[in-house]
């Protein structure tokens, strides 16, 4: 299967999940790209008015993961931007993740992938799995290791 990897990433934590997962998709046989949604200078948590910079394409991929940090308990706008503006997924299968650094369940795994899965299904995607990854110091490797391995099953 022909995937994209579609990250948005500011500090290099989802980036980095993204190469293992990468990296794993191709060890079962599929071809794996990472594709980074990037904007036109910063932006903060909350912001309205977004310039999406690089826009990447997702006709071209058999299944996808999109993959983005929790900022304030939430979606950052940059990626919420990019979700809204998909064409449609046209049933194909979709996974998701996000990285985060706070320990509790509370502050904004759930409702981040909540949000996501809700536009990838406004998008007519056909949602196959999600992980919640956190990357607090002593523990992102391990974390990030457990995650790929299951979402690179789902595929
Ligand atoms: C502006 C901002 C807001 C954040 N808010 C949260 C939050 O609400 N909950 C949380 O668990 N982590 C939060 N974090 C931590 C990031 O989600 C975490 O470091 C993530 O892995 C960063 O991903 P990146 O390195 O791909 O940008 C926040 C980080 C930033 C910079």
């Amino acid at each position: 299967m022909k995937i994209g990897i579609i990250v948005y990433s500011q500090t290099g934590n989802t980036d980095a999940a993204a190469q293992k997962l990468k990296e794993k998709l191709e060890v079962a046989g599929h071809s794996a790209h990472i594709e980074k949604v990037t904007t036109v200078g910063e932006v903060k948590p909350g912001a309205k008015d977004i310039q999406l910079d690089s826009i990447p394409e997702v006709e071209s991929y058999d299944g996808l993961v999109f993959a983005a940090p929790v900022h304030a308990f939430s979606l950052p706008p940059a990626m919420t931007a990019y979700l809204q503006q998909l064409p449609s997924l046209d049933e194909r299968k979709v996974a998701i993740f996000v990285t985060k650094m706070l320990p509790f369940k509370w502050t904004g795994g759930n409702r981040t992938i909540a949000h996501m899965e809700k536009l990838c299904q406004e998008k007519g995607g056909a949602l196959c799995g999600s992980a919640i990854i956190n990357c607090a110091k002593g523990k992102r490797d391990q974390n990030i290791a457990e995650a790929v391995e299951r979402l690179s099953k789902l595929f």
